[in-house]
């Protein structure tokens, strides 16, 4: 398939985020760094991914970053970033130098990143509230606190420190949680890459081949389509491989009569998808496999029909645990009433997580579940996935036909003002789409 192109980002975007973020603040100053450059060994580094929340404000992706902004009746925001330097950019490549990443990102302000320690205790100097995240780096902590004793020491001189730290993460979670048009737009492109690719991975699939095969077709795609990376650790598991939820190794030989779970997703210009399909490794469910695949199914559709403005975050999962309750039951897996084995919690050995999760930069994104004790009200710009399962390990009075089915099906929803959008849709899930898919 071709895909459409990516269009340049917009600095109001990211602007507009900001002048949110200060309106929320109503005063004082906020300070959001990037990540730092990780090493994976001697003088390789990991691949670099920006922080979440410093991309969410700036859409600025270069390493060795920090936002400083600064709330109240004239808000201002300042970047430091590395500076030009020939040299380096021989060896690593374009950096934009504060003086032209501050017009193009709009910045009022740009400093090199050289000058972040020299300049903080001004701009802390009398500023009522420092919003900032402590707590996950021990040196940024460090560092934060040295710059506050830098002002405590001017009190003689008449200048205050800030008497409240709040934790900015906090406001910008809530921010996250819901979607702007453009992040809706990114994650419905996010979505279209990752439908693709497991599309290309059904078509790969036979018996004989490799889960890292397979694996291989994904990524494939994922670069094709113009994502910069796989969100997480893609999930491409076999048979009893599915039964391990977190199964990653992904180097086994498919058999013919076994399912293949595969659970995957880019992450496009910042945005995650997460997606999970499970279809028959030789192109045809079994009987005993399409029986809990069509009430995995019937969970997942339970689901999404509770997706919608005003529901409470764990409709949905209480939707899909009912259904998949009533099928156990009718598979022998369990006993009793559909409300006694949702009471006892007796399906948790086939239904060990729960139905979804926010989505967006984040694959587990940001934002609260639940308020003052009550489950979050969905409205609409939340994305969440919807991904009931049903994982059947041998043994334990399990029949033998089910022994060793692992399934779950995973789909990308927003909620819109009347109801959902299924940003994955196009990916095939009912048997018969499957099926038919698999035997071109
Ligand atoms: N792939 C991560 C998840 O489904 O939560
Ligand atoms: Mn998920
Ligand atoms: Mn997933």
């Amino acid at each position: 398939m071709a895909y459409p192109p990516t269009a340049a980002p917009d600095p109001r975007v990211y602007a507009a985020r900001r002048a949110r973020l200060a309106q929320r603040m109503k005063h004082g100053i906020a300070i959001v760094p990037t990540a730092p450059e990780r090493t994976r060994n001697r003088d390789s580094h990991y691949p670099y991914r920006f922080d979440s929340y410093f991309f969410y404000l700036t859409g600025f992706v270069e390493p060795n970053a920090v936002l400083v902004l600064i709330a109240g009746a004239q808000p201002r925001s300042v970047l430091f970033c590395r500076d030009k330097d020939k040299e380096r950019e021989i060896w690593d490549g374009f950096r934009y130098g504060p003086d032209a990443a501050r017009s193009v990102f709009g910045f009022d302000e740009a400093y090199n990143i050289a000058e972040l320690d020299a300049r903080m205790p001004a701009f802390l100097a009398d500023q009522p509230q420092l919003g900032c995240h402590l707590g996950s780096d021990e040196a940024w902590d460090t560092r934060v606190l040295g710059w506050l004793n830098g002002v405590r020491m001017q009190v003689r001189a008449g200048i205050a420190a800030p008497e409240a730290i709040t934790d900015v993460h906090a406001l910008l979670d809530d921010m996250r949680l819901i979607k702007d048009a453009h992040e809706l737009d990114t994650m419905r492109r996010a979505a279209q890459i990752s439908t693709a690719a497991h599309q290309r991975a059904m078509r790969a699939t036979a018996p004989g081949r490799g889960e890292h095969e397979i694996e291989a077709e994904l990524l494939h795609e994922f670069r094709r389509g113009g994502a910069q990376s796989p969100a997480y650790t893609s999930i491409v598991a076999g048979g009893a491989n599915a039964c391990v939820l977190h199964y990653v190794q992904n180097d086994a030989v498919l058999k013919a009569g076994d399912l293949l779970l595969i659970d995957a997703g880019c992450e496009l210009d910042g945005y995650a998808s997460d997606i999970t399909r499970t279809f028959p490794v030789n192109g045809k469910y079994s009987a005993a496999q399409r029986e809990v695949y069509e009430i995995v199914l019937a969970a997942q559709a339970a689901a999404i029909a509770e997706v919608s403005p005003g529901a409470e975050w764990n409709a949905p999962h209480d939707a899909a645990v009912r259904v998949l309750v009533r099928g156990m039951i009718d598979l022998g897996l369990c006993k009793g009433s559909v409300d006694a084995v949702i009471e006892s919690g007796d399906y948790r050995r086939f239904y060990m997580h729960r139905t979804g999760h926010w989505l967006g930069l984040d694959v587990h994104d940001a934002g609260d579940y639940k308020r003052d004790g009550q489950w979050r009200k969905l409205e609409p710009g939340m994305v969440l996935t919807v991904e009931p399962g049903c994982y059947i390990q041998a043994g334990d009075g399990v029949p033998a036909q089910y022994a060793n089915i692992g399934v779950r099906i995973e789909d990308d929803v927003a909620v819109t003002a009347t109801g959902n959008e299924v940003l994955t849709q196009a990916a095939p899930k009912t048997v018969a789409d499957i099926e038919a898919l698999m035997r071109v």
